[in-house]
């Protein structure tokens, strides 16, 4: 049987118990691999061991399942709980993943037991895990399974559905993955582009790379807030605390983990406030591919076309600034019709689905 090893916060990304960090991030990195068939979305070793050290934002500890409690080397399996530190005090988010060779005798169930008991002891009663599954399946395909509340499906058969569902959780969201291949032709992006700037009279665009600038760092804390507007279907979540300090330290955890990023934002003219925000994302090191993060606006300001107008303009900005880039991802509720219809009209097209369980316990 294997040996499970807890392994406590990196002290710093030099941390001896990094081998662990690294090994999980393998494990993730060649799933993900397998599963869509290229490395978009693997992360670097060095943002692996950036976001293991702990933040003011968030506390996280690890299991790794041994093969030999001597032999390091040989890591078939690994774990991890997530606590947010400032909200979401009932919530912890899990992961566990077990090599394929490996599967099938029980170690992703004693993995995840461990992270659960730590969870529950840390006073987390309300457990989340985001799986992805390739593909999409229809609602009404024999195959899917439907999350409680919330539209989509994921397949009924695929191991990450059949494990959580074994571990007592429940589907309660379901999220598109989807995929925009660049460039954007011009017959796309030009009439879009011109028909919300039409739309947002009194609205103007501020657009920075990296660390946003200080002028508007408060607006932008009040925008990552506001992210809380999504769709959650039957997701227990919470408004997120943001402030200044904490925009910093993302930032700089961002940068150091060797990550770029192209934020967008709407000012509304008469009141000089931020009223929305996109932002885009890649490693510096893998040049070919980015990620769509976050898009938001506020509540009030919403109708006058600006989350198109917004991801217009970024998509221009990367464009000119990162030319490399040839494919972008994003990840939206599947119920959730406005950001998807401005991102099907910009091209993206689904290529997973991932599947967001919860449980109580
Ligand atoms: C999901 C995963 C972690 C399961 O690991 P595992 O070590 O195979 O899981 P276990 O052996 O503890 O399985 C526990 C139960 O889950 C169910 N199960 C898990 N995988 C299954 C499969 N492929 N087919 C059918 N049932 C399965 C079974 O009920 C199983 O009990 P049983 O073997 O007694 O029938 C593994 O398949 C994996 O790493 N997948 C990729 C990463 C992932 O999707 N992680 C989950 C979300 S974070």
């Amino acid at each position: 049987m294997v040996t499970i090893m807890e392994i406590p916060p990196l002290s710093d990304v030099d941390d001896a118990n990094g081998w662990a960090v690294l090994a999980e991030n393998a494990l993730w990195n060649d799933e993900l691999v397998s599963m869509l068939g290229y490395d978009d979305l693997n992360d670097s070793d060095t943002a692996a061991l950036r976001l293991a050290v702990p933040s003011s934002r968030t506390v996280r500890r690890r299991w790794v399942a041994l093969l030999d409690p001597d032999d390091r080397g040989i890591v078939v399996g690994a774990a991890n709980a997530t606590l947010p530190v400032r909200d979401n005090a009932d919530l912890a988010g899990v992961e566990v993943i077990v090599a394929p060779e490996h599967r099938r005798r029980g170690i992703g169930s004693a993995l995840l037991e461990r992270a659960e008991q730590w969870a529950g002891a840390e006073g987390r009663h309300t457990l989340q895990s985001w799986a992805t599954v390739p593909g999409m399946v229809a609602e009404d395909a024999p195959s899917a399974l439907r999350p409680t509340l919330g539209s989509g499906a994921v397949d009924l058969a695929a191991a990450s559905t059949l494990f959580m569902q074994a571990r007592g959780y429940s589907l309660e969201q379901v999220e598109v993955h989807s995929m925009l291949r660049l460039p954007v032709p011009p017959e796309v992006i030009d009439p879009l582009e011109a028909d919300a700037a039409a739309h947002a009279g009194g609205y103007r665009l501020v657009s920075w790379q990296g660390e946003c600038p200080a002028e508007y760092v408060d607006d932008y804390a009040t925008l990552r807030i506001a992210m809380v507007d999504a769709p959650l279907a039957g997701l227990t979540f919470e408004a997120e605390t943001w402030d200044a300090d904490s925009i910093r330290e993302v930032e700089q955890r961002v940068r150091q983990g060797g990550y770029l990023t192209l934020t967008t934002a709407a000012q509304h003219e008469a009141s000089g406030a931020l009223v929305g925000f996109t932002q885009l994302q890649r490693l510096a090191e893998r040049d070919g591919s980015a990620i769509q993060e976050d898009t938001v606006v506020i509540a009030g300001h919403r109708g006058h076309r600006l989350g198109m107008l917004l991801k217009t303009a970024n998509l221009r900005l990367l464009a000119s600034t990162w030319p490399a880039v040839r494919r972008i991802h994003t990840w939206n509720a599947d119920e959730n019709d406005y950001m998807r219809s401005i991102n099907i009209a910009l091209g993206f097209r689904p290529e997973s689905s991932e599947g967001a369980w919860q449980k109580r316990r």
